[in-house]
């Protein structure tokens, strides 16, 4: 059984997660993205985490060029090193405790684990957060495209929902993952987004959520196809367009309870 049901089939708007934070409008991964996805409405944030001597530090790659003034490996630098640099309009790079800090009470967190030891790690602070009271353990996610991390997850520590991560050309095989590791969802690359792995998902109690999704055709398309949630760098976009245009019922107008 996955942990957490799915909320629609179609028959509710898909729920907006924030990729990134704002990341459209504001520096990917930053503070002042996610503030901006809160502002907007957002109650969901993908982030991606990568572990550094001991910290995760929420950054999608593993090299400084893209996101920051810095360049070379992020474990080519200290700490310090890496927290002076600059991730866009004067913001550091986050560390994951500061993400939470913000969010709580107000989004919900899909961890995305990128690199190695990230799992033990998060697995700390979600604990911690969740034992300070201000956080259940069903208000974060973890996911991967490294599905044998959610594994372990899985085994050790049940509680918190997870989703394997897909990109082109997802099929049976991430299906039947979700389902041996008891997964909320498929989190899964809009090229793979078709009518017969939505049917298939939903048929075993799996959402489906799709990245990233920018553009209202594809937004609509997604809608059609029946998707339970939508990636997005630009979250204010995507809550108008459901706000507009709520989702019609499909597969017989069924309340999808
Ligand atoms: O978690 C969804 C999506 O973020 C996965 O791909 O490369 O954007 O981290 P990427
Ligand atoms: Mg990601």
């Amino acid at each position: 059984m996955p942990a957490v049901s799915r909320l629609s089939r179609g028959a509710e708007t898909p729920v907006c997660i924030a990729h990134r934070g704002a990341s459209g409008q504001e520096p990917e991964n930053t503070l002042r993205a996610f503030a901006r996805a809160l502002e907007q409405g957002a109650t969901w944030f993908e982030l991606d985490v990568h572990l550094v001597h001991g910290r995760l530090l929420v950054i999608h790659d593993a090299t400084l060029e893209r996101t920051t003034n810095g360049t070379g490996p992020l474990t080519a630098h200290t700490l310090a090193e890496l927290r002076a640099l600059d991730a866009g309009k004067g913001q550091r790079i986050p560390f994951l405790e500061e993400v939470l800090e913000l969010a709580v009470g107000r989004a919900r967190i899909n961890v995305e684990l990128k690199g190695a030891g990230t799992l033990a790690p998060v697995l700390a602070i979600v604990r911690d957060a969740v034992a300070g009271g201000a956080w259940r353990p069903d208000q974060f996610l973890l996911s991967c495209f490294d599905w044998d991390v959610l594994d372990e997850a899985r085994q050790r520590e049940p509680a918190i929902p997870v989703a394997p991560l897909a990109g082109k050309g997802a099929g049976g095989e991430v299906l039947e993952t979700a389902d041996r590791l008891g997964a909320e969802a498929i989190h899964v690359s809009r090229w793979s987004a078709r009518a017969r792995l939505v049917e298939a998902a939903h048929a075993r109690g799996l959402a489906v959520r799709v990245f990233p999704i920018n553009s209202q055709w594809e937004y609509d398309l997604m809608v059609r196809l029946g998707v339970d949630g939508i990636f997005t760098d630009f979250p204010a976009r995507v809550l108008a367009w459901g706000a507009a245009a709520p989702a019609i019922p499909v597969g017989g107008g069924g309340s999808g309870s």
